[in-house]
């Protein structure tokens, strides 16, 4: 039989078009209450049942029961809506729905019965679409074990998730879309027209209630629990008018064991370092780049570089590597941002030494000239010396947090890179009043940032010309504080 149907796109919300025939193995729908998410997600799959490929549809939420108040009915009446009943066949009690054209079908299950989960059975073919609603509500290994059962088989799979972003530490948020497993559909209820004004307003009015809520379920923003050390609202604002990298990759180059040249930017969208700030900005500048190095209770490593004269991230390394590839990338990073033409001197890199010195020693044993001295006291002569990178002390640490937390309130603007941004969120002080990530979490973007902000305060503008005002009188005199000698060598650590 050869049955014409149409359905008009006006039945659609235009966000979520493009998805429409969209085919990849992970797609998100994410983002504010009533944007139409869950009524879209119905439309398209009663649109993929009609059609001839097959697509036999497991409907999965925590709790199974839950589905026949909510993914049921609202599969039903889309099919009633398009007065299509004619041509699917609706078992109430086992809450099953088959497309009488194609053969496809669909069940409904809760994770809190795997057993039911496993048993399923589909009369014609193989099981190959999954859609999770709400799956905030779920646990990460029940959806890997989800991800299992789609594998093998010669048709198309795909999982659909539907969420609202109620908390940034969520474990979907990391999984699927800071991964960029997932391809994403960001909608809020400014997306759908099908919403009454009432219907608006109620979701506006959320702005009289909590902050959490009106972030979460109207503007669609990650929410954050609990108290966080930095400035949530600066940040959130800032989180909605960010602008995409320039450019994202990695940099090649050639390395003879001793040295390294031919230095290569390379763009890929899957490299670990984003691009904000070009180095041949044409105003006069330096740069500084604060690194944090992989080490206890962390994973990552990461190197901001800052505009050192206005502070503007201009680009942000994050990767899981090992520690002289690390180096390698931040040796390019500190040549790339070094090469104006005004100013030839290599950016000031100043690398975390606590955990691990080697990157220092790497720097340096590959002749990079313009590494962060700190001041260090000799514990055998007392004497005072100078020393390579940044070393966090329980003195340090909190000085530069201060610091970045003012940055925070007050510059906010002046940061560019998302993960960054939304690491800070997670920030908190714990019970011993010690600012670290939530368990689980990290801060080395938080870390890396906040030592760029600090060394830059050792970068100098020498081009510059100083312009003292005559009238003031300068009564300048000898004073007695230590008289540091710059001659001296530079011991590593
Ligand atoms: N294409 C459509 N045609 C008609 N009505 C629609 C359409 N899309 C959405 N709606 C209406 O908008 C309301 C909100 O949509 P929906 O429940 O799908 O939003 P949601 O994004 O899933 O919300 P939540 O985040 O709260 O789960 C629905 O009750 C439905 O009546
Ligand atoms: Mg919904």
């Amino acid at each position: 039989m050869n049955v014409n149907i149409k359905i008009s796109k006006q039945v659609f919300n235009d966000v979520y078009l493009p998805y429409l025939e969209n085919e990849d193995r992970y797609l998100i729908f994410y983002g504010g209450g009533s944007s139409g998410k869950s009524y879209f997600i119905a439309q398209r799959f009663i649109y993929k049942l009609l059609k001839p490929k097959r697509c036999n549809l497991l409907v999965v939420r925590q709790t199974g029961d839950t589905n026949r108040k909510s993914t049921f009915p609202l599969l039903k009446q889309v099919i009633s809506n398009w007065n299509l009943s004619k041509h699917f066949k609706i078992n109430e009690s086992d809450m099953r729905i088959k497309c009488l054209l194609s053969g496809n079908e669909v069940a409904f299950a809760g994770l809190d019965d795997v057993e039911k989960i496993k048993s399923i059975t589909f009369e014609n073919g193989e099981l190959t679409d999954i859609w999770v609603e709400e799956a905030t509500e779920t646990q990460e290994a029940d959806i890997n074990q989800l991800k299992v059962r789609l594998r093998g088989g010669k048709s198309k799979k795909q999982i659909v998730l539907s969420f609202n972003p109620i908390n940034i530490q969520h474990w979907i948020k990391g999984h699927f879309i800071d991964s960029k497993l997932a391809t994403v559909c960001f909608s809020t209820y400014k997306d759908n027209k099908f919403l009454t004004d009432d219907d608006r307003k109620a979701l506006e009015d959320l702005k009289y209630t909590d902050e959490y809520t009106y972030n979460v379920y109207c503007l669609g923003q990650w929410g954050i629990l609990g108290k966080t050390v930095f400035d949530a609202r600066a940040i959130q604002n800032r989180l909605s008018n960010l602008s995409k990298p320039l450019m994202t990759g990695y940099f090649t180059y050639d390395y003879d064991g001793l040295k390294i040249s031919n230095i290569k930017w390379v763009k890929d969208k899957n490299g670990y370092i984003n691009i904000y700030q070009l180095p041949d900005t044409p105003h006069i500048t330096k740069f500084a780049i604060g690194c944090d190095t992989s080490g206890e209770g962390s994973d990552f490593f990461t190197a901001h570089v800052l505009d050192a004269k206005t502070g503007n991230q201009a680009a942000v390394l994050k990767q899981q590597f090992d520690a002289d590839l690390f180096t390698k990338q931040v040796y390019c990073l500190g040549k790339w941002y070094g090469t104006l033409k005004k100013c030839s001197q290599d950016a000031l890199i100043g690398i975390e030494a606590n955990f691990d010195s080697f990157p220092i020693m790497e720097l340096q044993r590959l002749g990079y000239l313009n590494q962060y001295v700190r001041e260090a006291q000799d514990t055998y002569t007392g004497r005072t010396e100078k020393r390579f990178g940044f070393k966090t002390t329980s003195l340090t640490r909190p000085t530069i947090i201060s610091r970045l937390i003012e940055i925070v309130r007050e510059e906010t603007n002046s940061i560019n890179d998302k993960d960054t941004l939304e690491e800070l969120l997670t920030i908190i002080r714990n019970e011993k009043g010690r600012i670290e990530a939530p368990e689980g979490g990290h801060d080395d973007q938080m870390m890396g940032l906040a030592i760029a902000h600090h060394i830059r305060e050792q970068v100098t503008f020498d081009i510059e010309e100083i312009r003292v005002n005559p009238q003031y009188h300068f009564n300048l005199e000898k004073s007695n504080e230590t008289h540091y000698d710059y001659g001296e060598d530079i011991v590593i650590v």
